[in-house]
């Protein structure tokens, strides 16, 4: 099997930093149009775009195609190397000529994102099972902040990660897994959302959509 430059700086940055890329694979293409879906509703109007941790892109090449005039792109990266391909593939792939003049990669951490209440569609793939607890609340805040009222927030974990790692992982990680379950269940509850299997992926993950209240 022949690897891209990317998928090896994938799979390179995965080893360095497992932390923070939380993936051996980037996400495959029926988990990217899942995650994109809001962007591809007919007659939909321009919406600023928030897409946190692009990696090598393979979520953002989807957004860049369901892209209309009007909308703009934040492609915000923690990891300066993934940021580095990220600014090198929207100059110079095809798949980004029509909209590449919309779209801005931005090295940083969600965490400290300046900005409010700004985002009609934030699409996340921030690797949540990997943090504590305390991270995760953080990140979500600093998400559920940047999303307009009305707007969506949509974002994927590996299923069944939690039930399957539990057997397997000490008493720490459980209770910290168990703690991230319980966090994320109470936002998508208080938020509203649905959520979907996509078997088609490696792993197989669940996207989940949810939605910000109006005022
Ligand atoms: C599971 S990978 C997803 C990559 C890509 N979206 C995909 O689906 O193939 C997680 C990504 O989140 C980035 N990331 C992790 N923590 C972050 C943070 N605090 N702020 C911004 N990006 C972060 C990682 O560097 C990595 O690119």
């Amino acid at each position: 099997m022949v690897l891209s430059g990317r998928t090896k700086t994938f799979l390179a940055e995965s080893r360095r930093n497992f932390h923070t890329t939380g993936a051996l694979l980037p996400s495959g293409k029926y988990l990217a149009m899942e995650l994109t879906k809001q962007l591809g509703i007919p007659h939909r109007k321009p919406l600023k775009i928030l897409e946190v941790g692009p990696g090598i892109g393979s979520v953002t090449r989807i957004i860049a195609k369901r892209m209309i005039q009007g909308d703009t792109l934040d492609a915000l990266e923690i990891n300066p190397s993934f940021a580095r391909t990220m600014s090198e593939l929207v100059a110079k792939d095809d798949d980004f000529s029509a909209h590449r003049h919309q779209i801005q990669v931005i090295e940083g951490d969600i965490v400290t994102f300046p900005g409010k209440g700004e985002y009609g569609a934030i699409l996340c793939g921030l690797p949540f099972n990997n943090f504590d607890s305390e991270l995760v609340g953080k990140m979500f805040d600093a998400l559920e902040g940047l999303l307009k009222p009305g707007g969506r927030l949509s974002y994927f974990e590996y299923w069944a990660i939690q039930t399957l790692k539990l057997p397997f992982v000490g008493s720490k990680t459980r209770l910290r897994l168990k703690g991230i379950g319980r966090l994320t269940g109470e936002i998508r509850k208080r938020m509203g959302s649905s959520t979907r299997l996509i078997l088609a992926n490696f792993p197989p993950a669940l996207v989940h959509h949810l939605l910000k209240p109006m005022g």
